[in-house]
């Protein structure tokens, strides 16, 4: 067949190299299927999921276990992480060529893992292997509980921007001790980006990602969406939004985060409401409507989105358009204009916190290693056409 393409973008395949489908466990928030359709419909087309679920991905068995459910329910590939606990060191090490990377909960956030202490945090970043990344959420724990125990009922000033400060400074002296590579999940603030670039210039080997939420959204939207706007690390402020576009250049991946949590959990009172927005499915469409309005060229998001993901993750076959690589395809009409609603979303959960949102560009279709999966809103992928990604090395 002929594909006419005049007028149209053709862009690689995106890889979100931070996704949370909720499989298994948590499967009336999202699944693998739900959540692989949200990606396809969004122009992405590989995708890297948190090991965050029940039980969490922290050993062989519970890796084997999300394996088979992936096999049988994803439309675009994947790939997993493995989580850190305090006492799966060795284990971690001997199973590490099968996952894209470790990632590494210096804070709480949703689901039980969790590692504080510097002695286990320390052996996970020697012994783990150095050429594969750890991803940490950076948030520090000791000083949550602080700000806790002093009463702050407001989301940003109980996770204040200090605590993931504190957390990063000491993730960034380990790996710089321990010469390992580390990948900076969700960074949000001005000081991170700036002891972020302070490290690359020393040569630490240290990389970061930003979320599109926090790209786009600043703490007046959070006022605006309540409980909806609830997230870890939280909406900051608007100078520290626009710093993330000032440090756009030391952003070396953009990763959406997608956390989907029910309407009826989000609807509870705010101390239980969970923490979390979906993503995947608009982390495109904004990123071009970002390059519409010049805020940013279309080299730069394909680099943080396609080209630095697959470098970073050693995904063996994606990244670019090139001979060697998948054809993973996305077509875009970067003159269609509409608005995001509720009712595109193809998560489980229904929601976006973009709702509302005036968009220029627009996927048309989609190919997923040559084949299209996504034709103007239809989907023609079958569940289980998604494959596992290969990992060099
Ligand atoms: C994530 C989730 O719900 O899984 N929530 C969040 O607020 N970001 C967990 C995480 O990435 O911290
Ligand atoms: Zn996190
Ligand atoms: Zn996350």
């Amino acid at each position: 067949d002929v594909i006419d393409a005049e007028g149209l973008l053709v862009l690689p395949g995106f890889i979100d190299t931070h996704v949370h489908f909720r499989d298994p466990g948590a499967t009336h928030k999202e699944d693998f299927y739900t959540g692989t359709l949200a990606a396809l419909a969004g122009g992405v087309t590989t995708i890297l999921d948190m090991p965050n679920t029940q039980p969490p991905t922290d050993s062989l068995p519970h890796l084997t276990e999300k394996a088979a459910i992936a096999g049988t329910k994803a439309v675009v590939d994947y790939g997993f992480y493995l989580g850190a606990t305090d006492t799966n060191i060795e284990e971690a090490a001997t199973i590490a060529r099968e996952v894209a990377a470790m990632k590494l909960y210096m804070g709480s956030s949703t689901g039980s893992l969790l590692v504080t202490e510097f002695s286990p945090i320390y052996r996970h970043f020697s012994t783990f292997p150095l050429e594969k990344p750890i991803v940490v959420h950076a948030e520090d724990e000791q000083s949550l509980k602080y700000f806790g125990a002093l009463g702050l009922q407001d989301h940003n000033q109980a996770r204040p921007p200090v605590s993931a400060q504190i957390a990063l400074s000491r993730a960034i002296a380990i790996a710089e001790k321990t010469g390992r590579r580390l990948h900076v999940a969700h960074t949000t603030t001005q000081r991170e980006m700036e002891l972020i670039h302070e490290a690359k210039q020393k040569g630490v080997r240290v990389t970061c990602e930003v979320t599109p939420l926090h790209l786009f959204l600043n703490e007046e939207d959070q006022h605006r969406l309540g409980n909806f706007g609830k997230v870890n690390p939280p909406l900051r402020s608007k100078s520290d939004q626009a710093a993330l576009w000032r440090y756009f250049n030391i952003i070396d991946t953009i990763g959406t985060d997608h956390a989907p949590h029910t309407r009826e959990e989000k609807e509870q009172p705010y101390s239980k409401a969970p923490s979390g927005m979906t993503g995947v499915q608009t982390m495109l469409p904004l990123l071009l409507n970002a390059v519409s309005q010049g805020k940013v060229s279309l080299e730069a998001v394909i680099e943080r989105c396609v080209v630095n993901p697959a470098e970073i993750f050693g995904l063996k076959t994606k990244g670019a358009l090139q001979v060697g690589k998948d054809a993973d395809i996305v077509l875009v009409n970067p003159e269609e204009e509409y608005v995001i609603s509720n009712e595109q979303i193809l998560s489980r959960c229904g929601w976006t916190p973009f709702a509302g949102t005036r968009i220029k560009g627009k996927v048309q279709r989609v190919f997923v290693r040559g084949t299209l999966a996504y034709d103007q809103g239809r989907v023609l992928a079958q569940p289980g056409s998604g494959k596992p990604v290969a990992y060099q090395g």
